[in-house]
């Protein structure tokens, strides 16, 4: 079988999802190390290794294992992100955040950032490379996906952040600095909708997606116990599901000055802001 060859059959076992042609390529490019320029008349014989490589990855894949655990690593904004189970994979809609916080902390000397739920840190690790004067925290509670914080942290070699396995809800803010930012990506599911999930979403850790009965726990602690920790006309800007940016905004009532909704790709008003 040549290398073109194995690249139509493994595309075609994949192409149960729509985009079995996009994972074949992630596959060729990060696990058999070989660009999809190459491929084309590429009529090298494939090695026996190469084919089992594959066939193993075929099989987890129709088991319904997301290709980012398979692969172990994922790209968002401008880094690659180490991924595995136990922490949420990043979401391209999640990259909104980041612009955000790039946008508009343009200019401002030596801005506080908290990346809080921070699962790899994808959110406040980028903000933290293209921002080398920026002190960046990113809160994150549960030991599996903090490991995971703490590795990419690592392979980023940044020395302008602080991790902090803790937990949201109960972290005594007395000894962190006020905020210039505070950014967050937290669970938002409603508990209910939790089973209905894609199988690929359900290899994802529960406590990265359970929001509680209505989806809206982290929002509430966020308005009760977080806004204190943002400087005067310091910001926040989260991520949530489709359709709750009016209960965030209601919740948030009385605490801002001014808020902002932000659409994704999809029409989607995934992103909150509020002016505090
Ligand atoms: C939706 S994921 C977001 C991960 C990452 N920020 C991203 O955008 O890909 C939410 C994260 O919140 C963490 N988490 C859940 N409960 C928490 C709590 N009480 N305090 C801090 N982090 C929590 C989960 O472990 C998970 O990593």
């Amino acid at each position: 079988m040549t290398l073109n060859e194995l690249f139509t059959y493994c595309s075609n076992q994949l192409s149960f999802g729509d985009c079995g042609n996009f994972e074949t390529q992630c596959i060729f490019e990060d696990v058999l190390n070989i660009k999809k320029e190459k491929l084309y008349c590429n009529d090298m014989l494939a090695s026996e290794n190469e084919i089992q490589i594959i066939d193993n990855i075929i099989k987890r894949r129709k088991a319904g294992e997301p290709l980012q655990y398979i692969l172990g690593n994922w790209d968002f904004y401008d880094l690659t992100f180490s991924v595995g189970k136990g922490v949420l994979i990043p979401r391209p809609e999640t990259e909104l955040l980041v612009d955000f916080a790039l946008t508009n902390l343009k200019g401002v000397v030596n801005p506080v950032v908290y990346d809080l739920c921070a699962g790899t840190g994808c959110i406040g690790l980028t903000i933290a490379k293209h921002l080398p004067n920026a002190k960046v925290f990113l809160l994150e509670k549960e030991q599996e996906a903090f490991d995971y914080l703490n590795k990419n942290a690592q392979n980023c070699k940044l020395d302008n952040v602080k991790l902090l396995n803790d937990d949201l809800f109960t972290i005594d803010l007395d000894e962190l600095p006020m905020a210039d930012i505070i950014i967050s990506n937290p669970p938002y599911i409603p508990s209910s909708e939790i089973c209905d999930l894609q199988k690929e979403v359900l290899y994802e850790p529960i406590s990265a997606l359970d929001g509680g009965t209505d989806g809206l726990d982290f929002y509430r602690c966020l308005a009760s116990k977080w806004v204190s920790n943002v400087k005067e006309n310091g910001l926040m800007a989260f991520e949530c599901g489709d359709g709750q940016t009016q209960d965030i905004i209601n919740i948030f009532d009385g605490l801002y000055k001014d808020k902002n909704i932000i659409f994704d790709f999809n029409n989607i008003d995934r992103i909150v802001t509020f002016r505090i």
